[in-house]
């Protein structure tokens, strides 16, 4: 049985999982004021992964018992001076989520809760993907520095991203 202690973390993760959603909203907005359609597209993407996040969780959380208990988050942040701070404040961001779900798997351990073990791991594994997403694309703006030409290409390749989301919730 899940103990009262890992509700309480997982729901938490349910909310900051939709308030990573709002912070990259936010992203959205303001790539799509300065007319960057595929970086407006990278983020449109990113948010239904991370409401695909929270849904997992959620579904998981009633599966096992829990009250998903719904609240509200701080405002994100809607100004960057370049298209790389954002992508570096994502990748903060992501490398937080990252600590959280460790600090999940902790207590799951503690909890010898092994059934929430082997459904964590999936975000564990999931993070890394989700930090190596943002390393490259901050690689690749610190390659196209002041480079509009290279900064348009790189807009239209990232208007390809699509959401695919896997097989089970
Ligand atoms: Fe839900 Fe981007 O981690």
């Amino acid at each position: 049985m899940i103990s009262e202690r890992l509700v309480n973390f997982i729901n938490d993760q349910i909310n900051f999982e939709y308030y990573s959603a709002n912070i990259y909203l936010a992203m959205q907005a303001y790539f799509a004021s300065q007319g960057l359609n595929g970086f407006t597209n990278f983020f449109k993407v990113q948010i239904e992964e991370e409401n695909f996040h929270a849904t997992k969780l959620f579904n998981y959380l009633n599966q096992v018992g829990g009250r998903v208990i719904i609240k509200g988050f701080p405002d994100p942040e809607n100004n960057y001076a370049s298209p790389l701070e954002a992508f570096e404040a994502a990748l903060a961001h992501e490398q937080k989520v990252t600590q959280r779900f460790n600090n999940l798997m902790e207590i799951a351990r503690e909890d010898k809760d092994y059934a929430s073990l082997g459904f964590l791991q999936w975000f564990i594994d999931e993070q890394v993907e989700e930090e190596d997403t943002f390393n490259n694309a901050i690689q690749t703006l610190k390659r196209i520095g002041d480079n509009p030409a290279a900064l348009y290409l790189y807009d239209q390749e990232l208007s390809s991203r699509t959401f695919t989301p896997p097989a089970a919730v």
